[in-house]
């Protein structure tokens, strides 16, 4: 409940809810705001200041996210060893990498990159349809996943694919439809893969991660970050990290994502054909923080639309097992950072906090 102190009226608090609601019933998203010729962003995306980055973290110093290269996993025991090698490296300090020479073609990546455009720029019709905040839907489309939620709105709009097994893939907008299911299947394939390696790379036997069956449920969400007239006001995604075990994200060259790597924000520069990489917090959790699930965000910008696909791996939202820190992993010195619990537990928790705060500070010991 706001108080006088804060600032802000009781008045002012409903006014913006309905706006929101307003924005939110329109069912064409920011898209729409920008196809109407607005020159002013409404007031409910503007960001307070201190979220807003600063003129000197728009152009970061020239640090890069490490680059993986799979190409020559296969070819000698030496070339596997150092690419684990790598990977560890990348995965303790890092949080996020870009993998190169992946086994994606890069002509399905920029179909699936061409597909999600074409949707979001298609059929106003089709669009509505879709627009749901309902989490029960497997496929649908909102402007904002937590637009009540947020301090300010995200200048961005989001076609989400919840990929659980009970999915039908007719539910699916034709014009991506079939570039979709490709890529799923081919992004896990390239987990399989990563898991074996990430699995190398903690000390344990290369089947461990993927014996966990943490990427039994995909959730992909085709973000569409239109061009915003005053772009220094507010931001694509605010910061965050992913609740997720391992998360893909397809980028188009644009850029505007950026990680906060020891207290710097640094750009993750658009590699053609790559896919980004990043550990997210259930990893880090199972990992007991030997690997990082990094604070990241995507600033908003006067050059637009860009397009990017993030593919959330997660175990089985049924899974009835404990997860906790890996047992083989714990020693005297490595005693465990955090408590055993139910996947149910886990996103429940993750449903009831803020985007902003980590999903892991309900578990830890
Ligand atoms: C996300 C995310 C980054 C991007 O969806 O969690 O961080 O570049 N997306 O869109
Ligand atoms: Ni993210």
């Amino acid at each position: 409940m706001a108080t006088p102190t804060d600032g802000i009226s009781d008045n002012q608090t409903n006014n913006i809810l309905n706006e929101l609601k307003q924005f939110d019933d329109t069912k064409a998203g920011v898209k729409g705001l920008v196809d109407s010729g607005i020159e002013k962003i409404p007031g409910f995306f503007i960001q307070p200041q201190e979220l807003l980055p600063k003129s000197s973290e728009i152009t970061p110093p020239t640090l890069q996210v490490p680059i993986i290269d799979l190409g020559a996993i296969h070819k000698d025991a030496g070339c596997y060893k150092q690419i684990v090698e790598e990977l560890k490296q990348a995965s303790d300090s890092w949080g996020f990498f870009q993998l190169v020479n992946h086994s994606v073609p890069k002509d399905l990546l920029d179909e699936v990159i061409q597909g999600v455009k074409e949707f979001h720029e298609g059929d106003k019709d089709v669009k509505e349809k879709l627009y749901s905040r309902d989490q029960t839907k497997k496929v649908r489309f909102a402007s904002n996943l937590r637009l009540y939620q947020l301090s300010a709105a995200n200048w961005r709009d989001t076609l989400t694919c919840v990929f659980d097994g009970s999915l039908d893939p007719f539910e699916i907008p034709p014009v991506c439809r079939d570039n979709i299911m490709k890529y799923r299947e081919a992004i896990l394939q390239v987990a399989e893969t990563l898991y074996e390696l990430l699995s190398a790379a903690l000390g344990l036997p290369s089947d461990h991660l993927r014996g966990m069956n943490c990427a039994k449920t995909q959730i992909m969400v085709a973000h569409y970050y239109p061009p915003c007239p005053e772009p220094e006001l507010t931001l694509g995604t605010s910061m965050h990290t992913d609740p997720s075990f391992v998360t893909f994200l397809l980028q188009d060259n644009l850029g505007g994502l950026q990680i906060l790597h020891d207290g710097h924000w640094v750009n993750v520069a658009p590699i053609p054909g790559a896919l980004v990489v990043n550990i997210g917090d259930l990893l880090q959790l199972v990992s007991n923080d030997k690997f990082k699930s990094i604070k990241h965000r995507v600033l908003a910008s006067a050059r637009g639309p860009r397009i990017s696909v993030a593919t959330f791996l997660n175990p089985g939202f049924d899974e009835k097992k404990l997860f906790g820190p890996i047992k083989e992993l714990l020693s005297d010195t490595n005693p465990p950072l955090y408590k055993e619990f139910l996947v149910d537990d886990y996103i429940k928790a993750y449903i009831s906090k803020g985007l902003t705060s980590s999903a892991l500070s309900p578990f830890k010991l």
